[in-house]
């Protein structure tokens, strides 16, 4: 069956313009906006807490370090290729092809790229175009952390740039593996202080299980087909698997006593899930099997999964992921099978906002340098510029000439110390430094003072 359909994506395109026309007319002058969808991360000057560069560098660290402590590796790939990859990669059904929600454009020669709008395909397209598997053995262990570009209505939680960290094994097919990366994500989010995750699971089987269920889903939802909706109308002959997931009230209704996929899962199918369960049960991951879950790219087989939390106030799936094999291979490398999944930051960094959890405060300056004057600057320049080849961390008011103004910048940054030079000392050839902690201060000769300031450093790194 054929059918055009004006997604809610040529809708919200023509909604667009009709906004920058009118701010323009509005406005009245020329100035510019972050388009619709996507915003900056500040360090600071934004009521957004989750905007604040400190939550992204807390949460980015924290990535790193468990991603080292799980043995994975970092693999960075271009945040635009060829426009195929992706429909290959996600699949005719997807959310990413049905309701044209990719960025694309044509380039100077006149081909069709995409900004990605997620992550696996292009990690797939590196790992086979680099032929990672003829350097390194199996399993291979990848991670990355990006911005992927999805053309959707943006609400809380749902933005037209969005950043994941995203995992993708390869090459091992047993049920350990989807449970290491379920494993990971998870203790991921204890570590951040999340809590209330559960994790929502479902297998879609094996190739055999899915051609039984789709037979059967499909003789299902014959009789109902008129009064499906019309994304769910296209799906059902691409990929009727995805209608479960339809959000349409009407699909949902007509959903209410669909056939599961248990009763057509091979022995093969069922033994592999029933295996992750068992092992989530033996970590103590909580867990809810969501039969209808199918999740929204095309390639998954057996387990499929999303993390939630209860406490998110806005769009609640943390993470979304699970296995495909033989993605690998359709995107013309070796037979190897594949799981995986990826987190969006932003749900991740509003949800610890929403439960109140702090993050260690970003180290501020140890040396905070006030010259009074241009001589004094110039010193002050020097030395500031010595401190920081010694790694000892350092600022210098190079503007202000007002001690008052400057004391309280120096205050606002919380340096540990503040170096003075004005025309006293300057005359007598000695630097005035003050500890802000106990509001003391004593003159040290211009010579000393590197030494002086190193020994402070190194007691302070020390904790003494
Ligand atoms: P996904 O479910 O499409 O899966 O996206 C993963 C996560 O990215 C979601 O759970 C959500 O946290 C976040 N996310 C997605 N779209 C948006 C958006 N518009 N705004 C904000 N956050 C968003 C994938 O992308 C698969 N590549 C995951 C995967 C990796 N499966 C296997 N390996």
């Amino acid at each position: 069956m054929k059918f055009y359909v004006k997604t809610h994506n040529d809708i919200y395109a023509q909604i667009d313009l009709l906004y920058d026309k009118n701010e323009i007319v509005r406005r009245n002058i020329m100035s510019f906006q972050s388009p619709k969808g996507v915003f900056d991360i500040l360090p600071c000057g934004t009521s957004n807490l989750w905007q604040l560069t400190k939550y992204w560098k807390y949460v980015e660290d924290s990535i790193h370090q468990i991603a080292t402590d799980y043995g994975l590796k970092e693999l960075r790939t271009p945040i635009f290729e060829q426009y195929e990859l992706f429909v290959r990669g996600a699949g005719e059904s997807s959310d990413l092809v049905v309701k044209k929600e990719m960025y694309t454009f044509t380039d100077k020669a006149n081909r069709q790229m995409a900004l990605r709008p997620e992550g696996t395909a292009s990690l797939l397209r590196a790992f086979i175009e680099n032929k990672l598997y003829s350097i390194s053995t199996t399993p291979y262990k990848y991670y990355y952390i990006g911005p992927m570009f999805r053309y959707d209505r943006p609400q809380a939680g749902r933005y037209r740039q969005h950043h994941q960290f995203g995992v993708e094994v390869l090459g091992i097919t047993a049920p350990e593996q989807d449970v290491e990366v379920i494993d990971l994500i998870f203790e991921l989010y204890r570590r951040l202080g999340l809590k209330n995750c559960v994790v929502h699971i479902n297998t879609v089987g094996d190739l055999q299980s899915r051609t039984n269920y789709k037979n059967a889903l499909k003789s299902y939802l014959k009789p109902y087909f008129d009064k499906l909706s019309d994304d769910s109308k296209i799906r059902f002959d691409k990929n009727p698997l995805r209608i479960l997931d339809s959000k349409d009230e009407g699909d949902r209704l007509i959903l209410q006593n669909v056939p599961t996929i248990d009763s057509f899962l091979t022995p093969e199918a069922k033994n592999h899930f029933k295996k992750v369960l068992s092992l989530l049960d033996l970590f103590k991951i909580p867990y809810e099997i969501d039969a209808k879950l199918v999740r929204g790219l095309d390639y998954y087989n057996h387990t499929v999964f999303e993390i939630v939390s209860t406490l998110a106030s806005a769009q609640s799936s943390l993470c979304g992921g699970g296995r495909y094999d033989g993605m690998v291979k359709d995107l013309g490398g070796p037979d190897l099978a594949g799981v995986g999944f990826a987190s969006g930051l932003e749900r991740v960094i509003q949800t610890m906002i929403d439960q109140n959890i702090s993050i260690p405060e970003v180290s501020p300056p140890f040396i905070y340098f006030i010259p009074l004057d241009e001589k004094a600057r110039e010193i002050a320049f020097d030395l500031a510029t010595q401190f920081r080849h010694r790694k000892i961390s350092c600022d210098i008011n190079l503007q202000l000439k007002k001690l008052d103004k400057a004391l309280k910048i120096a205050d606002s940054l919380m340096s540990s110390f503040t170096l003075i030079i004005g025309e006293e000392e300057l005359k007598k050839a000695v630097i005035q430094v003050k500890d802000m902690k106990k509001r003391e201060s004593c003159f040290i000769p211009q010579k000393e003072i590197l030494n002086y300031m190193q020994t402070l450093f190194s007691k302070n790194s020390f904790g003494n």
